[in-house]
């Protein structure tokens, strides 16, 4: 069930500013309606009284927004379509003991899955992922410079920053089994009829300044990585979402890649319903940018081609199957992202956890989003400024390099969820208190918005080896973990 975000902590802070200063107003001049107020004594005094006034409401304000927060830090995650048995709408406090429903053909996706790994294993195709902290030398040197030449105020923002990047390395250990980084489009090791078409699809993505569907800063491979997508195609004949062409280019050759296929198609399909009406809910609603209103002109205008957008015949859906494994007696937090760069056009995360070791514990799943139009109560430009003289966070709320919290989810075995690209996530203290490495598997289909990127893998053949492709990810990365969307926001392949 989708549970909806209805923004009323906005409307609550911003009630609470109204109250708070017709209160201010009200006692002054209740206790000086009587008074002349020409003797400068007494107006020296009203002065003292009048700050006073104020520094109440300021303080009942600033305490005011931060239990609203802490309200929001606990409950049930917003935002977020949960595959929940006995979802209750009006409870969004998260209780701890919500039960996710448990997907029917687990045990034949789960065989599948570990099909694919004794191939891999067998034929030297096991992927661990590289860590991001070893990237170095020219990789780092050419990526640096590009990001230089493109940005030099935020890059140096972020350059100040780099320090705080936590190295999970000796934490987390990822094998990613089917994993989009090995089958980008880059024009270096591929060939593509639709080359042209491509490029010229980044162009036009570089060349809007603004923001993107999500009323996110409109972020680019500056290098021209793309993403490709699986073109899931609807069959009428068999009523599901069926793999068309190729799933994952390194094991196209492996015989039982089909049984994989279809059971994908399957899990696809579960998902297809769900997607659909969390896809009616987001395409409605209207993002812009809000921390400037002066600003409104046809330069920050969001090109926003979501509605357009229509599952019913195909879902075009990055794929990726990871195993993590956790390290005895350690923690693992991720960093909060969104998925892709803008120019991968991702609209929606569909998330399964299908293996997740019950002694692994406490790990959560954060949501934050960053404000959108209907965040602000009434028309901006008619409200009067005294309204939200107490509502501290107001300028917080319009500003779109700042985030609101949307609550969490537990992660645990049978997480399914679906949730707007919109939202940045992440995962925070999965612990293992063992003595032995536990592992947990995910699957996550990132929806690609097909109607304004519509190339798939389809569309690309990979000339060079992998261990080449291998090599050029290492610059994917290390430009995607510095050029953010926002502020709030690092980078991360392995996640969830
Ligand atoms: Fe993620």
């Amino acid at each position: 069930m989708l549970n909806i975000d209805n923004n009323s902590y906005i409307r609550n802070i911003y009630s609470k500013s109204i109250d708070l200063h017709s209160f201010k107003e009200e006692s002054y001049y209740s206790r000086n309606k009587n008074k002349d107020g020409d003797n400068q004594e007494e107006q020296v005094n009203e002065d003292d009284i009048w700050e006073r006034l104020n520094y109440k409401c300021q303080n009942e304000a600033k305490q005011y927004c931060k239990s609203v927060y802490q309200d929001l830090k606990l409950q049930k995650a917003c935002d977020v379509f949960i595959f929940e048995e006995n979802f209750d709408s009006e409870n969004k406090i998260l209780t701890h003991n919500e039960k996710y429903i448990a997907y029917e053909r687990k045990l034949k996706l789960q065989k599948a899955i570990n099909t694919i790994m004794t191939y891999q294993d067998k034929n030297n195709l096991v992927d661990y992922h590289p860590n991001i902290n070893s990237i170095g030398g020219e990789i780092k040197e050419l990526v640096d410079q590009e990001m230089v030449a493109k940005n030099k105020n935020r890059w140096q923002r972020h350059q100040q920053k780099e320090e705080k990047l936590q190295n999970t390395a000796d934490i987390v250990k990822v094998r990613n089994i089917i994993h989009q980084s090995l089958q980008s489009y880059h024009k270096d090791y591929t060939n593509s009829p639709k080359q042209a078409e491509i490029q010229a699809y980044f162009k036009r993505m570089k060349q809007s300044n603004g923001y993107d569907q999500w009323g996110k800063e409109c972020k680019t491979s500056l290098s021209e990585f793309l993403w490709l997508p699986t073109v899931f195609a609807y069959s009428e004949k068999n009523q599901m979402y069926e793999v068309h062409g190729k799933l994952f280019h390194p094991l196209e050759q492996c015989p039982d890649l089909a049984e994989l296929k279809q059971e994908l198609g399957h899990l696809l399909t579960y998902f297809s319903k769900p997607l659909q009406e969390t896809h009616n809910h987001f395409k409605q609603l209207y993002y812009k940018l809000m921390h400037n209103y002066s600003d409104f002109d046809d330069d920050n205008e969001i090109a926003d081609v979501k509605p357009k957008v229509d599952f019913s015949q195909k879902i075009h859906a990055i794929v990726k199957i990871s195993e993590m494994e956790i390290a005895p007696n350690s923690t693992y937090s991720g960093q909060w992202h969104v998925e892709g760069f803008s120019s991968d056009n991702i609209l929606y995360t569909c998330l399964y956890v299908i293996e997740h070791d019950q002694n692994l514990i406490n790990g959560k799943l954060k949501f934050k989003r960053t404000p959108r139009s209907d965040d602000v109560p009434g028309d901006p430009y008619e409200q009067e400024q005294c309204a939200h003289q107490y509502c501290p966070n107001y300028e917080y709320l319009c500003d779109p390099d700042k985030v609101i919290p949307l609550g969490s989810l537990d992660i645990k075995e049978n997480l399914m969820i679906i949730f707007p690209n919109q939202n940045i996530h992440k995962v925070k203290g999965i612990k293992n208190v063992t003595d032995k490495p536990l592992k947990r598997k995910i699957i996550a289909f990132f929806v690609v918005n097909h109607e304004d990127q519509p190339f798939t893998v389809n569309d690309v053949q990979f000339t060079k080896p992998i261990e080449i492709i291998k090599e050029y990810r290492m610059r994917d990365m290390y430009e995607r973990s510095k050029n953010k969307q926002t502020e709030a926001q690092s980078f991360n392949y392995c996640e969830h």
